[in-house]
């Protein structure tokens, strides 16, 4: 993590629920909200992995437990947030960040695969949304959602269609929950991240076509987890409690320069 301009207990006495925690940028936020004081449990499919993220939390000196959550499985979504809200005791913060992609032709892409990436980025990232407000408004306590959406949800490329599709639904959603849930406190805001090197697109973005791509991103980089940190951290802590249905997009310019 690069050094926060944000103190290092803006979320202390807060707890978070992180799905999609096992690697890549929920892994880094897991680590980031803990580093910033919150209580932080995460979660993901893979069990294994999520025990490296607790140790990892743990050495840095955050507080951390672990819940195995299918966002695609609504028994396992409900039964993985009152996990959560158990080992927590409430539930303040979610980072909803679970995602998956598959890069195909549209004419050549089967029903499954096209289930199951807008059933884990759209339908998946709203039932996680709704269990964890309902837990936040049983308790009246209000709280944060930050959703991690994509700058395919601002712009679409080729190749990917599900994903686009579902992102720009999530991006609505996010909207639409925060208009509906305004009212109970709970604030609702996405972040837009550019391209960012993870398991997730690791393949594409070092081949020469990735190559290709930096080359029209203004700041003439692909992003690190750590140039998320700021804007998570101002909508998940106080710093942002004026903020909601807001998208920060967090791509370098990439946006501005698509072609
Ligand atoms: N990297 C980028 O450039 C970029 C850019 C824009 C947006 N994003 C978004 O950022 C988020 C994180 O992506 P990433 O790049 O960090 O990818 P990643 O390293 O592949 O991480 C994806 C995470 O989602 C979890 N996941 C996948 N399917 C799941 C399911 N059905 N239930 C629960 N968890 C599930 C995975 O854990 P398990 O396999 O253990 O379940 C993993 O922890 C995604 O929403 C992605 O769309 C990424």
């Amino acid at each position: 993590m690069t050094a926060s301009v944000f103190r290092a207990d803006a979320l202390a006495g807060r707890t978070a629920l992180v799905t999609g925690a096992s690697s890549g940028l929920g892994r880094h936020f897991a680590g980031v909200l803990a580093a910033h004081g919150a209580q932080v449990v995460i979660s993901a499919r893979h069990e294994d992995e999520l025990a490296a993220v607790i140790e990892e939390i743990g050495a840095a000196g955050g507080r951390a437990h672990a819940v195995v959550l299918d966002v695609r499985d609504p028994a396992s979504v409900e039964a993985g947030v009152r996990a959560a809200v158990a080992a927590a005791g409430r539930l303040d913060i979610l980072v909803n960040n679970a995602g998956v992609t598959v890069t195909r032709p549209a004419l050549a892409m089967t029903e499954d695969e096209w289930r199951r990436v807008v059933d884990t980025n759209l339908d998946g990232a709203f039932r996680v949304a709704r269990a964890v407000a309902r837990t936040m408004v049983e308790a009246k306590s209000g709280g944060v959602i930050v959703n991690i959406a994509s700058v395919l949800a601002l712009r679409v490329g080729k190749l990917v269609a599900g994903y686009v599709a579902a992102k720009a639904g999530f991006l609505r959603l996010s909207e639409a929950l925060a208009l509906e849930w305004a009212m109970h406190g709970i604030r609702v805001n996405a972040i837009a991240p550019g391209y960012v090197v993870t398991n997730l697109n690791r393949a594409f973005l070092t081949s020469p076509a990735g190559e290709t791509m930096i080359k029209r991103i203004p700041l003439r980089r692909f992003g690190e987890p750590a140039d998320l940190d700021g804007a998570l951290l101002l909508l998940a802590s106080d710093a942002g409690r004026y903020l909601t249905g807001s998208t920060i997009t967090v791509d370098g310019g990439h946006t501005l320069a698509w072609l």
